[in-house]
């Protein structure tokens, strides 16, 4: 089947414009998406979830069911890819039994791009191996569009820091992208092993010297599932240099963690009701966002 060409699809943050991006995240706040019955006439949403997830797969099903979509969950465990069936003749089958538009999640990286010229209608990445988060950078934006009151200068002046394992971080990779399209100033910081490719356009440090600085910091999982030899073997130097206990962070700076969380590794227990921190504010944020985004792929209006 021919795609249309005007399809919208949220594979990476290079989908959106700047105005996109700020008109998505405002509208999820301040214009929060109506809530409707589910009319079953409708095509459903395939929530094609092929690595673990837990906020991510949860929110989209809240997002759902908010704005009246079906939804099919479809896990990569008992279904017909454990007998070598193609992700493709999935999808495609999906397809043919009502599904309108698919939020995939995938261990490949880049594996998504492809989805576009299936016909499949919208694709939503919902995390491609290594590659890209849309939706976290863009709920995280919203948390902090919130944080600042909707006031764009504010955003601008903020001083974001990111710490963690950068490398196997697509989170850190759509922010990266996010940063550069809004104009944000992102300082990253790891051990070099953790450093990828894409970093050399932030500020970096591979101490955590800087994250005084910030007035938001932003921690990331240590994903030791990706690891291998050397980038494993910092695991225990990271922890002892870069651990972020409640006392590390001043009044005034504020902590983000898209989860899932390593307590003891990339930060002390006791973080949850800390009033500076913004973990839980995130996963809120998220429903929003996505029940926004769903609506911006699929062109419906609340
Ligand atoms: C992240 C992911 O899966 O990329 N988590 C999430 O979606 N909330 C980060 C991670 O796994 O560490």
């Amino acid at each position: 089947m021919l795609e249309n060409r005007f399809v919208r699809h949220c594979v990476s943050i290079d989908d959106f414009t700047e105005s996109e991006v700020l008109e998505l995240c405002r509208s999820a706040l301040k214009k929060p998406p109506a809530f409707r019955p589910i009319d079953p006439a409708k095509p459903a949403v395939g929530l094609v979830f092929l690595e673990p997830s837990t906020r991510t797969a949860v929110s989209f099903i809240r997002a759902c069911q908010r704005i009246g979509l079906n939804h099919v969950l479809v896990l990569s465990k008992g279904t017909s890819i454990e007998k070598g069936e193609t992700v493709e003749d999935t999808l495609r089958n999906l397809k043919a039994m009502g599904m309108g538009s698919f939020v995939i999640r995938t261990q490949v990286t880049g594996g998504l791009q492809g989805c576009r010229d299936l016909g499949l209608g919208p694709v939503v990445n919902a995390g491609d191996g290594v590659g890209e988060h849309p939706t976290q950078a863009l709920l995280d934006l919203t948390t902090l569009l919130d944080l600042v009151h909707w006031d764009e200068g504010r955003l601008r002046a903020l001083k974001i820091g990111i710490y963690g394992d950068l490398r196997h971080s697509r989170v850190a990779q759509s922010w990266s992208k996010l940063a550069r399209k809004l104009g944000i100033r992102l300082t990253l910081m790891s051990p070099e092993e953790w450093r990828p490719a894409w970093a050399v356009d932030h500020d970096w440090s591979d101490s955590r010297s800087a994250i005084k600085d910030q007035d938001v910091v932003m921690a990331l999982r240590v994903q030791r599932e990706r690891m291998d030899g050397p980038a494993a073997a910092v695991t225990e130097a990271f922890v002892n240099n870069f651990r972020l206990g409640r006392r590390d962070l001043a009044e005034h700076q504020r902590l983000m963690h898209p989860g899932p969380i390593n307590w003891g590794v990339e930060l002390e227990p006791d973080w949850l009701e800390d009033p500076r921190s913004l973990i839980l504010k995130q996963a809120e944020m998220g429903v929003l966002l996505r029940a926004k985004l769903l609506e911006w792929v699929l062109e419906t209006k609340s």
